[in-house]
Protein backbone atom coordinates (compact mmCIF):
# COMPACT_ATOMS: atom_id res chain seq x y z
CA UNK A 1 0.00 0.00 0.00
CA UNK A 2 1.14 3.52 -0.57
CA UNK A 3 2.00 5.32 3.09
CA UNK A 4 0.76 8.44 1.66
CA UNK A 5 -1.69 9.26 -1.13
CA UNK A 6 -2.42 13.29 -2.09
CA UNK A 7 -4.85 14.39 -3.99
CA UNK A 8 -5.53 17.53 -6.06
CA UNK A 9 -8.66 17.80 -6.24
CA UNK A 10 -9.79 19.70 -9.34
CA UNK A 11 -12.30 20.46 -11.82
CA UNK A 12 -15.32 21.45 -9.69
CA UNK A 13 -15.73 24.23 -12.20
CA UNK A 14 -16.03 22.20 -15.23
CA UNK A 15 -18.13 19.92 -13.74
CA UNK A 16 -20.45 22.57 -12.82
CA UNK A 17 -20.26 24.20 -15.91
CA UNK A 18 -21.14 21.15 -17.85
CA UNK A 19 -24.37 21.31 -15.88
CA UNK A 20 -24.89 25.02 -15.96
CA UNK A 21 -24.32 25.62 -12.34
CA UNK A 22 -22.40 28.31 -10.74
CA UNK A 23 -19.08 27.27 -10.11
CA UNK A 24 -19.85 27.35 -6.23
CA UNK A 25 -21.99 24.14 -6.86
CA UNK A 26 -19.54 22.10 -8.58
CA UNK A 27 -17.58 22.85 -4.98
CA UNK A 28 -20.44 21.90 -2.92
CA UNK A 29 -20.53 18.69 -4.95
CA UNK A 30 -17.22 17.57 -4.57
CA UNK A 31 -18.16 17.29 -0.58
CA UNK A 32 -19.15 13.93 -1.23
CA UNK A 33 -16.44 12.75 -2.93
CA UNK A 34 -14.39 14.15 0.08
CA UNK A 35 -16.25 11.77 2.37
CA UNK A 36 -15.74 9.24 0.17
CA UNK A 37 -12.13 9.91 -0.47
CA UNK A 38 -11.74 9.54 3.45
CA UNK A 39 -13.53 6.19 4.02
CA UNK A 40 -11.75 4.60 1.21
CA UNK A 41 -8.52 5.00 1.76
CA UNK A 42 -9.28 4.75 5.57
CA UNK A 43 -10.87 1.34 4.36
CA UNK A 44 -7.74 0.62 2.33
CA UNK A 45 -5.07 0.55 5.03
CA UNK A 46 -3.62 4.14 3.89
CA UNK A 47 -2.06 5.44 6.80
CA UNK A 48 -1.44 9.53 5.20
CA UNK A 49 -4.54 11.04 2.85
CA UNK A 50 -3.62 15.00 1.97
CA UNK A 51 -6.56 16.52 0.02
CA UNK A 52 -5.42 19.84 -1.68
CA UNK A 53 -8.37 22.24 -0.72
CA UNK A 54 -7.00 25.63 -1.40
CA UNK A 55 -3.90 27.25 -2.42
CA UNK A 56 -1.95 30.09 -2.10
CA UNK A 57 -2.65 31.11 -5.51
CA UNK A 58 -6.87 30.74 -5.17
CA UNK A 59 -6.64 33.58 -3.36
CA UNK A 60 -6.54 35.14 -6.63
CA UNK A 61 -10.04 33.95 -7.48
CA UNK A 62 -13.10 36.43 -7.53
CA UNK A 63 -13.93 37.63 -4.00
CA UNK A 64 -17.37 35.60 -3.70
CA UNK A 65 -15.84 32.48 -4.86
CA UNK A 66 -13.28 32.75 -2.27
CA UNK A 67 -15.84 33.78 0.53
CA UNK A 68 -17.48 30.65 -0.70
CA UNK A 69 -14.54 28.03 -0.35
CA UNK A 70 -13.58 29.68 3.33
CA UNK A 71 -17.41 28.76 4.39
CA UNK A 72 -17.53 25.60 2.43
CA UNK A 73 -14.30 23.82 4.34
CA UNK A 74 -15.97 25.33 6.95
CA UNK A 75 -19.09 23.20 6.51
CA UNK A 76 -17.06 20.06 5.39
CA UNK A 77 -15.25 20.10 8.99
CA UNK A 78 -18.07 20.71 10.37
CA UNK A 79 -20.63 18.22 9.02
CA UNK A 80 -18.15 15.52 8.92
CA UNK A 81 -15.67 16.21 11.96
CA UNK A 82 -17.33 14.19 14.30
CA UNK A 83 -18.08 11.17 11.96
CA UNK A 84 -13.88 11.29 11.20
CA UNK A 85 -13.06 11.33 14.81
CA UNK A 86 -15.35 8.03 14.89
CA UNK A 87 -13.45 6.67 12.35
CA UNK A 88 -10.10 7.04 14.23
CA UNK A 89 -9.14 9.85 11.80
CA UNK A 90 -6.85 12.34 12.78
CA UNK A 91 -7.72 16.14 11.22
CA UNK A 92 -5.06 17.98 10.30
CA UNK A 93 -4.80 21.36 8.15
CA UNK A 94 -1.13 22.59 6.45
CA UNK A 95 -0.86 25.89 5.53
CA UNK A 96 -1.02 29.01 6.91
CA UNK A 97 -4.24 30.09 9.46
CA UNK A 98 -3.29 33.77 8.47
CA UNK A 99 -5.88 37.00 9.17
CA UNK A 100 -7.32 36.01 5.37
CA UNK A 101 -9.18 33.03 7.18
CA UNK A 102 -11.94 34.15 8.87
CA UNK A 103 -11.92 33.52 12.36
CA UNK A 104 -14.90 31.10 12.62
CA UNK A 105 -13.34 28.95 10.17
CA UNK A 106 -9.92 28.92 11.84
CA UNK A 107 -11.81 27.98 14.97
CA UNK A 108 -13.44 25.13 13.39
CA UNK A 109 -10.01 24.04 12.26
CA UNK A 110 -8.31 24.23 15.73
CA UNK A 111 -11.47 22.61 17.59
CA UNK A 112 -11.31 19.43 15.19
CA UNK A 113 -7.38 19.33 14.95
CA UNK A 114 -7.59 19.10 18.93
CA UNK A 115 -10.33 16.88 18.90
CA UNK A 116 -9.16 14.33 16.84
CA UNK A 117 -5.13 14.37 17.62
CA UNK A 118 -4.96 11.08 19.44
CA UNK A 119 -5.97 9.12 16.30
CA UNK A 120 -4.21 6.35 15.38
CA UNK A 121 -6.16 4.68 12.03
CA UNK A 122 -5.21 7.53 9.63
CA UNK A 123 -3.71 10.92 9.05
CA UNK A 124 -6.21 12.98 7.21
CA UNK A 125 -4.58 16.47 6.13
CA UNK A 126 -6.17 19.33 4.10
CA UNK A 127 -3.87 21.35 2.36
CA UNK A 128 -5.90 24.39 3.06
CA UNK A 129 -3.63 27.88 2.22
CA UNK A 130 -1.02 26.10 1.41
CA UNK A 131 1.53 26.72 -1.26
CA UNK A 132 4.82 24.65 -1.70
CA UNK A 133 7.06 27.39 -2.04
CA UNK A 134 5.93 28.75 0.72
CA UNK A 135 6.42 25.37 2.88
CA UNK A 136 9.83 25.78 2.19
CA UNK A 137 10.01 28.86 3.24
CA UNK A 138 8.45 28.57 6.77
CA UNK A 139 10.87 25.70 7.07
CA UNK A 140 13.98 28.59 6.42
CA UNK A 141 12.88 30.84 8.47
CA UNK A 142 12.20 28.41 11.27
CA UNK A 143 15.72 26.81 10.97
CA UNK A 144 17.04 30.44 10.75
CA UNK A 145 14.98 31.51 13.93
CA UNK A 146 16.63 27.88 15.78
CA UNK A 147 20.11 29.77 14.86
CA UNK A 148 20.58 27.00 12.60
CA UNK A 149 24.36 27.09 11.21
CA UNK A 150 24.65 26.90 7.38
CA UNK A 151 27.07 23.64 7.79
CA UNK A 152 24.03 22.00 9.74
CA UNK A 153 21.83 22.41 6.84
CA UNK A 154 20.82 19.03 5.60
CA UNK A 155 17.97 17.73 3.85
CA UNK A 156 16.67 15.79 7.42
CA UNK A 157 17.21 19.15 9.04
CA UNK A 158 15.01 21.17 6.84
CA UNK A 159 12.79 18.56 6.87
CA UNK A 160 12.28 18.97 10.64
CA UNK A 161 11.46 22.89 10.24
CA UNK A 162 8.66 21.97 8.16
CA UNK A 163 5.18 22.83 9.75
CA UNK A 164 4.54 18.90 10.24
CA UNK A 165 7.75 17.15 10.06
CA UNK A 166 5.99 13.87 10.82
CA UNK A 167 4.48 14.26 7.24
CA UNK A 168 5.92 11.58 4.82
CA UNK A 169 7.15 11.90 1.28
CA UNK A 170 4.38 11.13 -0.97
CA UNK A 171 4.08 8.00 -2.53
CA UNK A 172 1.10 8.46 -4.88
CA UNK A 173 -0.40 11.82 -6.62
CA UNK A 174 -3.83 11.61 -7.94
CA UNK A 175 -5.06 15.08 -9.62
CA UNK A 176 -8.37 14.46 -10.81
CA UNK A 177 -9.43 16.56 -14.15
CA UNK A 178 -6.79 15.53 -16.48
CA UNK A 179 -5.20 18.20 -15.91
CA UNK A 180 -0.93 17.69 -15.65
CA UNK A 181 0.45 19.84 -13.29
CA UNK A 182 2.16 20.27 -9.49
CA UNK A 183 0.08 23.54 -9.17
CA UNK A 184 2.75 24.03 -6.31
CA UNK A 185 1.60 21.49 -4.38
CA UNK A 186 3.41 19.63 -1.50
CA UNK A 187 7.02 20.18 -3.35
CA UNK A 188 9.17 19.01 -0.82
CA UNK A 189 7.52 15.82 -0.11
CA UNK A 190 6.91 15.20 -3.67
CA UNK A 191 10.40 14.74 -4.89
CA UNK A 192 9.23 10.84 -6.01
CA UNK A 193 5.65 10.77 -6.01
CA UNK A 194 4.19 8.03 -8.61
CA UNK A 195 1.61 10.53 -10.31
CA UNK A 196 -1.37 9.55 -11.62
CA UNK A 197 -3.70 11.82 -13.75
CA UNK A 198 -7.77 10.69 -13.93
CA UNK A 199 -10.09 12.32 -16.48
CA UNK A 200 -12.69 12.31 -13.77
CA UNK A 201 -13.56 15.46 -12.47
CA UNK A 202 -13.66 15.95 -8.09
CA UNK A 203 -17.53 15.47 -7.51
CA UNK A 204 -17.04 12.50 -9.43
CA UNK A 205 -14.50 10.97 -8.08
CA UNK A 206 -15.50 8.36 -5.28
CA UNK A 207 -13.13 5.30 -3.15
CA UNK A 208 -13.50 3.39 -6.75
CA UNK A 209 -11.82 5.56 -8.57
CA UNK A 210 -8.96 5.92 -5.27
CA UNK A 211 -8.64 2.04 -5.58
CA UNK A 212 -7.96 2.26 -8.84
CA UNK A 213 -5.16 4.76 -8.97
CA UNK A 214 -3.82 2.25 -6.04
CA UNK A 215 -3.81 -0.69 -8.73
CA UNK A 216 -1.96 1.66 -11.24
CA UNK A 217 0.71 2.61 -8.46
CA UNK A 218 1.42 -1.17 -7.75
CA UNK A 219 1.66 -1.34 -11.71
CA UNK A 220 4.77 0.96 -11.66
CA UNK A 221 8.57 0.24 -10.61
CA UNK A 222 10.05 2.87 -8.06
CA UNK A 223 13.52 2.96 -8.89
CA UNK A 224 14.81 6.18 -7.05
CA UNK A 225 17.64 6.65 -9.19
CA UNK A 226 19.24 3.36 -9.11
CA UNK A 227 18.86 0.17 -11.26
CA UNK A 228 16.74 -2.70 -10.17
CA UNK A 229 17.66 -5.99 -11.32
CA UNK A 230 15.45 -8.83 -12.91
CA UNK A 231 16.60 -12.39 -11.50
CA UNK A 232 17.64 -13.02 -15.22
CA UNK A 233 19.54 -9.50 -15.07
CA UNK A 234 21.88 -10.32 -12.87
CA UNK A 235 25.72 -11.35 -13.92
CA UNK A 236 25.99 -13.05 -10.81
CA UNK A 237 23.15 -15.39 -11.52
CA UNK A 238 24.24 -15.72 -15.43
CA UNK A 239 27.54 -17.10 -14.19
CA UNK A 240 26.17 -19.65 -11.75
CA UNK A 241 22.81 -20.87 -13.53
CA UNK A 242 24.19 -24.34 -15.42
C1 LIG B 1 -10.77 22.72 -7.68
O1 LIG B 1 -11.68 22.95 -8.69
C2 LIG B 1 -11.16 23.40 -6.39
C3 LIG B 1 -10.23 24.44 -5.95
C4 LIG B 1 -9.17 24.85 -6.59
C5 LIG B 1 -10.52 25.07 -4.71
P1 LIG B 1 -11.56 24.22 -9.63
O2 LIG B 1 -12.38 25.31 -9.05
O3 LIG B 1 -10.14 24.56 -9.88
O4 LIG B 1 -12.24 23.67 -10.94
P2 LIG B 1 -11.84 23.98 -12.44
O5 LIG B 1 -10.38 23.67 -12.60
O6 LIG B 1 -12.13 25.42 -12.67
O7 LIG B 1 -12.70 23.07 -13.25
C1 LIG C 1 -4.98 23.58 -7.50
O1 LIG C 1 -6.02 23.71 -8.41
C2 LIG C 1 -5.41 23.99 -6.14
C3 LIG C 1 -6.40 23.14 -5.50
C4 LIG C 1 -6.92 22.05 -5.97
C5 LIG C 1 -6.82 23.55 -4.19
P1 LIG C 1 -6.18 25.00 -9.34
O2 LIG C 1 -7.31 24.68 -10.22
O3 LIG C 1 -6.25 26.22 -8.51
O4 LIG C 1 -4.79 25.01 -10.12
P2 LIG C 1 -4.42 25.66 -11.54
O5 LIG C 1 -4.75 27.11 -11.44
O6 LIG C 1 -5.24 24.98 -12.58
O7 LIG C 1 -2.97 25.37 -11.70
MG1 LIG D 1 -8.82 23.99 -11.31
Amino acid sequence: MPVHVACIMDGNGRWAEQRSLERTEGHSAGEAAVVSAVRGARDMGIQWLTLFAFSTENWQRPQAEVDYLMRFNQRILVNNGQHWHRMGVRVRYLGALDARVPDCVREQITHYEQLTADNTDMTFTMAFNHGGRSALVHAVRALMDADTKAAEVSEECLARHMQYPDLPDVDLLIRTSGEHRLSNFLLWQMAYAEMYFPETLWPDFRANHLAEAVAVYHSRQRRYGTVIHTPQDQPFNRLTTP
